[in-house]
């Protein structure tokens, strides 16, 4: 299999439909992921990060452009293109082994039942998870929930995981401990990611390029940042490295500087809200 154009995100755009009529999200974004590319997608709150990666997912279809992967147009979700989202969407009714079995299931792998427990169990163990494989996701942590549902994705054997602010929720440690179970299943078994985050030290650690947007309307690549540090990364050692260092400037300084962002949360969220009542939109410089 060639290397190449793995994924091609090519002059994708999309404009919601509104009350008001349309909002142009995201404009001209064209981007080409290699095999076993880590990609960080990072940017301002409402810059359109979501809608990429939920177009990549499938959930949404661009309205200008398109994704190829593999050859093959995306136009619906599909097993090959597994999503972990911020808040995990296990079923509560279900045990985190459960939860993991389904998605298997629904990948028509053709697994005989001592695989499939194998193959559950395996998956779990990646993300050092096999002690609570019994226990319903009320009974387990936030972090131990974002574990299964890594392990739900993963156990799908996705060509891509797409992770939308996979350790937003979670406390400073948690995330490290999680972020290094990332690295090391990456590290393993070489899937192409695309992660959303809002944390520049997790998009440096952790990528090989991170992808900078523009604020929206009309949001797209600002610039894309190769991180060419090597791996495996250790993130006490790269504390005090200054390559690290000067990639951690340069995503700060295009979102704090290049891409200065003027309202405030609150004003983000008014914005929002009206967007979707339909009252007159804002536009904030
Ligand atoms: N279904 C929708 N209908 C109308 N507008 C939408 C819809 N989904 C997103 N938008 C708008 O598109 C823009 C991009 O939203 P998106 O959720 O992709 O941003 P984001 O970068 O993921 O933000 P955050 O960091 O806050 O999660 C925002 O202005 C948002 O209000
Ligand atoms: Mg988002």
């Amino acid at each position: 299999m060639s290397n190449k154009h793995h994924l091609e995100l090519t002059q994708v755009g999309m404009d919601f439909p509104t009350p008001k009529g349309p909002f142009n999200a995201l404009q001209d974004v064209n981007l080409r992921i290699n095999k076993g590319e880590f990609i960080s997608l990072i940017g301002h709150s409402g810059c359109g990060k979501s809608t990429v990666l939920n177009i990549v997912a499938g959930l949404y279809k661009a309205t200008k452009g398109g994704v190829i992967l593999d050859n093959q147009e995306v136009n619906e979700p599909g097993p090959e293109r597994a999503v972990v989202f911020q808040n995990h969407s296990l079923l509560p009714w279900l045990s985190a082994y459960k939860n993991v079995e389904l998605a298997v299931k629904q990948t028509q792998n053709g697994r005989s039942k001592k695989e499939m427990k194998e193959w559950v169990e395996h998956n779990l163990e990646l993300v050092h998870m096999s002690h609570a494989a019994d226990k319903l996701p009320a009974e387990i942590s936030g972090g131990m929930k974002q574990r299964v549902g890594i392990a739900r994705a993963l156990a799908m054997e996705p060509k891509v995981l797409l992770m939308d602010e996979p350790f937003g929720a979670l406390d400073a440690l948690t995330r490290a401990h999680l972020q290094d179970s990332v690295m090391e299943i990456h590290a393993k078994l070489g899937n192409t990611v695309i992660m959303i985050t809002h944390d520049v030290d997790e998009a440096v650690l952790l990528s090989d390029r991170i992808v900078m947007m523009t604020n929206g309307p009309a949001a797209t690549i600002g610039e894309i940042l190769p991180i060419e540090l090597a791996r495996p990364r250790n993130r006490i050692e790269l504390a005090d490295n200054p390559q690290y260092n000067h990639y951690r400037h340069e995503v700060l300084k295009f979102l704090y500087e290049k891409q200065r962002k003027v309202e405030s949360v609150e004003e983000h969220r008014k914005k929002q809200s009206e967007q979707k009542s339909g009252a007159t939109q804002i536009n904030v410089a």
